[in-house]
């Protein structure tokens, strides 16, 4: 019970490693807000958590959402220990030229906006209580870039610079931060960054995964209940690779 009576908002919660990350932090013992677009997923996943996890409906790249959210967090729990930054989106495999505009501008809402905005809204209660724990999923694409994939990777070299920043800023007030970088895993966005999801796409990234498997919501569970545990008090501002060697 490594994270007991710890309160928790997992953002794009719903599905793949948000999912992971809910039920292994409830497995734990801490209580966890879903905060997904998808409120269908949520209150599925919420039903199955029983009366460990709560829902809240918000466009996490929306600053009245994420006030809102965070209210609701508030009022059920009273504050808020623990942020994991998870929602995040990407463009299909495309030469960087011929990405459009309006992908480019939802990669950096969802994928980097959303991490100002619930800084803007969660920070000062974690200041103020001296003491929080935020964790942003990032990516190896931030660390190591994959070819047409360059905005998506462009935004998450910004979240692990983001860390960083935020970690050096916040140790004063008690505030620890701290990144996984995730190689492809098993859930619904991988079709997306595969482009085609056939046996030889899978085979060309496996390739360059030294352990030789993708990573799983189960993993991306156990690294971030360690990181938002007290067992990692000693640890922050570090981006974690989560990738079976892949950045090696
Ligand atoms: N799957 C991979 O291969 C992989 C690899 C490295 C990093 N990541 C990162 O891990 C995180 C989770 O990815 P995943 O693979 O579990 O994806 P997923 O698509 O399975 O889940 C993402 C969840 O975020 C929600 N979401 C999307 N936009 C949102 C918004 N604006 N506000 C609130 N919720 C929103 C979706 O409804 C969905 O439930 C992402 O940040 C992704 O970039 C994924």
């Amino acid at each position: 019970m490594r994270l007991q009576g710890k309160t928790a908002i997992i953002t794009g919660g719903a599905s793949g490693f948000g999912a992971g990350m809910v039920r292994k932090f409830v497995a734990e013992g801490a209580q966890v807000m879903i905060a997904d677009l998808n409120t269908e997923m949520a209150q599925d996943l919420a039903q199955e958590m029983g009366a460990h996890a709560i829902v809240a409906t918000a466009n996490v790249a929306n600053s009245e959402h994420v006030r809102a959210m965070t209210a609701q967090a508030v009022a059920a729990w009273g504050h808020i220990d623990i942020l994991v930054n998870n929602a995040g989106v990407t463009h299909l495999p495309a030469p960087m030229d011929t990405v459009s505009e309006e992908d480019f501008d939802r990669i950096f809402a969802v994928n980097c906006k959303a991490v100002y905005l619930t800084a803007q809204h969660i920070v000062p209660l974690m200041k103020a209580r001296r003491t929080g724990n935020i964790l942003n999923i990032a990516s190896t694409a931030g660390v190591s870039p994959r070819p047409n994939l360059s905005w998506y990777n462009a935004s998450k070299g910004w979240m692990n610079n983001a860390t960083k920043g935020m970690a050096v800023e916040l140790a004063p007030a008690g505030v620890r931060v701290n990144a996984l970088n995730p190689v492809a895993g098993e859930t619904p966005l991988l079709a997306s960054f595969l482009g085609e999801d056939t046996p030889e796409m899978r085979a060309k990234f496996l390739s360059t995964i030294p352990l030789g498997r993708f990573s799983t919501p189960e993993d991306m569970g156990n690294a971030a209940c360690y990181l938002c545990s007290d067992e990692a008090s000693m640890i922050t501002g570090v981006c974690m690779e989560v990738d079976g060697g892949r950045c090696i």
